[in-house]
């Protein structure tokens, strides 16, 4: 991008400004000559790759690299020598760095690329943007309210200029949009109700004990970023994200980790703002160190244009809804959706559904699916999507913008402050406080480590 043919010599470019020259010559290209300027140039042309910075090197960042590839990643950066180095053997060219902060200051990024843990994903969202860089952020956008309605209120003034994606890339699945329309379109007539749920448990007794210093290669005070400080051990090394998103200051457990995922097989039907009451229920007390396996969470969200109020239950860790009917075992679908409406049922996981009306009498009469020029096109690569939108001049144009993100992973994080409070939350959405138990605002936040702000 650096080499665009016709930039003015004399003019400095920000980044912003930069972005918004190459999309107007796109635009002045195509026009004179007819033609797109992937045309003119080529999609994979210098002149029309971002400027990627790369956080998070290895690991989940591996299923990036194809996408990446087709950009100038200029910089790199972990917090581990090790991952920092797999990252470096894909991206030669770049810059490496250690700390994300610095990285961020690399002279020319257009554009983020974020798969570090989750306790820091709201810092460097923010931090990002305030540099008017583009991101896509690894799910879940945030740990906690707070974060999540920082980061949203940012982008929303910015949505105009910068591109936003967070990593829930099964939204990509053209099922998604296949029950948009069958539910929208009335195959279940009134949508009364939905359910979601995942069945993983992961139970962990409490954060690790000291075992000795962190091995060489892996700076884990930077690691620990925000977070309050905790002893290294390496059990936080074990394997993945499975390994630490249980433990309250890295991670919100199974509501971030799969529920992001499967909460927005929902949140792609329902239209849906934040929600007005939050009741939470689970057989286990409140462990300050871990979040909760078993959980039933139930969100009142209020009506829109086309639909009533509805309830929302996000189940998890062997909480399941009632099966619509005897011969089906919704339990053989591990990370799925039900929606109940008043002429039937639809069961869905990522990829599929399954309609069942109501009764013998349902005849479907009352059912007129879309026409085939009406059907919702393919998202198609779901990276790409991100990559695309912050070239062609509509930014906003992503399915899992940190508006959309932001809105959902805030009323997940509602779902845990109710099971701390242990009692209905009552939510003012448009001042972000609980209204009916002032103590239980504080679950709303948590604490973080001096020196590190979202600001910065
Ligand atoms: N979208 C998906 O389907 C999907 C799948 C897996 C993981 N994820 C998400 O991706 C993220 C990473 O998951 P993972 O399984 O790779 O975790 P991981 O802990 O195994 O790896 C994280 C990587 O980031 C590096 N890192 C940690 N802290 C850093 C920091 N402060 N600065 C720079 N680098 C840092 C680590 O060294 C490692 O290379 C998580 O947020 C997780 O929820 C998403």
């Amino acid at each position: 991008m650096n080499n665009l043919p016709s930039k003015p010599s004399n003019m400095k470019m920000t980044p912003l400004s930069r972005r918004k020259f190459i999309a107007g010559a796109a635009a002045t290209g195509a026009g004179l000559m007819f033609l797109p300027r992937t045309r003119l140039f080529g999609a994979n042309a210098p002149s029309n790759r971002l400027n990627i910075a790369l956080i998070g090197a290895a690991k989940r960042a591996s299923a990036h690299y194809g996408t990446l590839k087709d950009e100038n990643v200029i910089a790199v950066c972990d917090v581990d020598k090790n991952h920092l180095a797999k990252g470096m053997a894909q991206f030669p060219q770049a810059k490496a760095y250690e700390d994300w902060r610095k990285a961020l200051d690399h002279p020319g990024i257009d554009a983020v690329l974020c798969c570090t843990p989750d306790h820091t994903h709201a810092f460097i969202a923010n931090w990002a943007l305030n540099r008017n860089y583009h991101i896509y952020m690894e799910k879940p956008l945030a740990i906690t309210v707070q974060e999540a309605r920082t980061v949203r209120d940012h982008w929303l003034g910015k949505k105009n200029k910068l591109a936003t994606q967070v990593g829930m890339q099964r939204h990509a699945e053209p099922n998604f949009n296949r029950l948009r329309e069958l539910i929208h379109d009335g195959a279940i007539g009134q949508l009364r109700e939905v359910h979601a749920w995942g069945n993983r448990k992961f139970p962990k007794p409490g954060y690790l004990p000291a075992t000795g210093p962190a091995p060489a290669h892996l700076n884990f005070d930077l690691w620990l970023g925000p977070s309050p400080e905790h002893p290294y051990n390496p059990g936080y090394f074990a394997s993945d994200c499975l390994s630490w998103n249980m433990y309250w200051d890295f991670g919100i457990g199974q509501m971030g980790d799969m529920g992001s995922h499967t909460m927005d097989i929902v949140w792609n039907v329902i239209d849906a703002g934040l929600p007005t009451s939050i009741k939470s229920e689970s057989p286990e007390t409140f462990n300050p160190d871990v979040t909760p396996v078993f959980l039933t969470t139930s969100f009142m969200f209020p009506a829109n244009t086309w639909r009533d109020k509805i309830r929302v239950t996000w189940h998890q860790g062997g909480s399941m809804p009632k099966s619509p009917s005897d011969w089906i075992d919704l339990n053989k679908i591990s990370h799925g959706a039900l929606f109940k409406g008043d002429k039937g049922f639809i069961v869905a996981d990522f990829t599929s559904r399954l309609l069942i009306p109501f009764g013998g009498k349902a005849d479907l009469t009352y059912f007129h699916p879309r026409e085939e020029d009406k059907v919702l096109p393919d998202l198609g690569n779901f990276q790409k999507q991100w990559t695309s939108a912050c070239k062609n001049g509509k930014p906003d144009d992503t399915a899992c913008n940190f508006e959309y993100s932001a809105n959902m992973i805030e009323s997940m994080c509602l779902g845990l402050a109710a099971f701390r409070a242990k009692e209905e939350l009552q939510y003012d959405g448009a001042a972000g406080r609980i209204t009916n138990n002032e103590a239980a605002n504080q679950f709303l936040t948590k604490p973080y480590r001096s020196g590190w702000t979202m600001n910065g």
